[in-house]
């Protein structure tokens, strides 16, 4: 709770107009002051109007190409019907409607009662192809409309947003219609943990995971958004009497893991146009001889870049972070998994979890062992960039705490609150470009031409244009 939000307010306005085109670290001391990181009253989002609609609805990938999607509401009433999805292509009238039923669940947390939690996959989708859904009947029903993504392959292009540690406040609401209005447009969202912040208010406030999916809806009823699990997922609350940890977000939040042969929706891996995206959990065992180490050592090696040229690894805990905020939280996972990243010449490793925006060089620090005691991060080509987009806007504040120096693996760091494009236009370039809340959408606040690991494995050239 409570970082720097004072120090934010208090912050003077400062006005810098530099342009940097080189590979020493920048600190950005950009502090024009964003919407304030306080929660959005509950009140703000009621439930949708008429009697059991259908509501918090969002749509994630349903299977391992792009062909299913995982569908799912709540409705406060288990009616009859209330658990059906009728769906169609746009390029018919809708008078032949195709129908999937969802499992449906509740749950109970402390002294809350869910609604019922309904989640169905629609499956045999068209590619490319805009589908209509709807849900709930009568005067409640309501109406949708996703795209599917391309056929896999390796010169898809496509465009992914790039949203962590989201919340509800009114900064949330800034990062969440900003990214709405992007230029281009976002297809999906990469989205690197923490949802709703439930568990920062007495008792985990459920009331307030209901509130997020309302709040989030007007984007993830219409995209998907691949989710990734935070430590405000946990929800492990003994002294609450609950045990179980990531309940309410598995309960509500679900994922296509059993594609990808994994055991758990906490970690798996999708396909989707030219990318191979693969979602760890920070907060599940990942030591030697654990379901997920072994699930990641096999799941690198089904990785076929001429199909998928471009692989992405989502966690939440950073592991190149120069921030004094939950400054090496990830190390463990990193000294576990970093070799595996390089060998397999990842692209890009997102993470969340730090409030605030850094992007690194192509560093790696695998030379390390307990006898040589070398341990120092060196310029690596075969090394994904590490980007830290924790920066969503939630209700504990901004990570203004940087380490100085500037390490020298750090290529770009700003406490801003803000949302990523991930542009990828063929098998050897994705533009990729940060946009602080602070500012209209078109500006760039950072950005870089990557280049693909696989096709392309030249090192990039910085592209820092702070034009405020
Ligand atoms: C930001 O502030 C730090 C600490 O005062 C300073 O070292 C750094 O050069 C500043 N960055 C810019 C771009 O002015
Ligand atoms: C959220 O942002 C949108 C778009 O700017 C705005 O219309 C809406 O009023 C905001 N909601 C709140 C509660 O501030
Ligand atoms: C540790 O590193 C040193 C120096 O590179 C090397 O000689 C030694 O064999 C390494 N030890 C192990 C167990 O890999
Ligand atoms: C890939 O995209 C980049 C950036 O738009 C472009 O410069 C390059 O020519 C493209 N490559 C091919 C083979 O089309
Ligand atoms: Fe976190």
């Amino acid at each position: 709770m409570g970082l720097n939000r004072l120090a934010l307010v208090c912050s003077a306005v400062l006005l810098l107009t530099f342009s940097v085109v080189s590979h020493a670290g920048v600190t950005s001391n950009y502090t024009r002051v964003a919407e304030p990181s306080e929660e959005m009253p509950l009140e703000t989002f009621p439930p949708p109007a008429g009697y059991n609609a259908p509501e918090q609805v969002h749509i994630t990938q349903g299977d391992h190409n792009g062909r299913a999607m995982i569908i799912s509401w709540v409705t406060l009433v288990n009616d009859d019907g209330s658990n059906v999805i009728r769906y169609w292509p746009a390029n018919t009238d809708g008078s032949t409607k195709e129908s999937a039923e969802a499992s449906t669940s509740s749950y109970r947390y402390f002294d809350y009662t869910s609604g019922f939690l309904h989640h169905a996959t629609i499956k045999g989708l068209e590619y490319e192809t805009k589908y209509f859904y709807e849900l709930g009947s009568g005067r409640s029903t309501r109406q949708f409309n996703f795209m599917t993504p391309p056929k896999v392959g390796p010169d898809v292009p496509y465009t992914f947003g790039v949203i962590g540690d989201l919340g509800q406040t009114f900064a949330s609401n800034q990062t969440l219609y900003n990214y709405m209005s992007a230029n281009p447009k976002g297809q999906a969202v990469l989205f690197v943990g923490d949802l709703s912040y439930a568990d920062d208010h007495p008792n985990h406030d459920q009331r307030k995971w209901d509130s997020y999916g309302r709040f989030v809806e007007p984007s993830a009823a219409y995209q998907p958004w691949i989710w990734a699990a935070g430590n405000h997922e946990l929800d492990f609350a003994p002294s609450l009497g609950e045990n179980q940890a990531f309940k309410p977000f598995q309960k509500r939040y679900q994922t296509p893991y059993r594609a990808s042969k994994s055991t758990s929706s906490l970690w798996y891996s999708i396909k989707r146009a030219s990318t191979y995206i693969i979602v760890l959990s920070s907060y599940s065992a990942f030591d030697k001889y654990t379901p997920q180490n072994s699930w990641l050592e096999s799941e690198l090696k089904k990785v076929n870049r001429e199909e998928t040229p471009w692989l992405f690894v989502l966690v939440h805990s950073p592991w190149y972070n120069s921030n004094g905020y939950h400054y090496m939280e990830g190390e463990s996972m990193r000294v576990t998994f970093e070799p595996w990243l390089v060998q397999n010449k990842v692209d890009i490793v997102f993470a969340g979890h730090v409030h605030a925006y850094e992007r690194s060089e192509r560093v790696s620090n695998i030379k390390y062992n307990i006898t040589d005691g070398l341990s120092s991060p060196v310029k690596d080509p075969s090394a994904p960039i590490y980007i830290t987009i924790g920066d969503g806007g939630n209700i504990e504040g901004i990570a203004n705490d940087y380490t100085y120096p500037q390490p020298s693996y750090s290529a770009y760091r700003e406490a801003s609150f803000g949302h990523a494009i991930l542009d990828i236009k063929n098998r050897t370039h994705a533009l990729y470009t940060w946009h602080r809340n602070q500012d209209d959408e078109p500006v760039v606040a950072d950005s870089l031409w990557v280049k693909n690991r696989y096709f392309l494995p030249e090192e990039e050239t910085d592209s820092v244009d702070t034009r405020i």
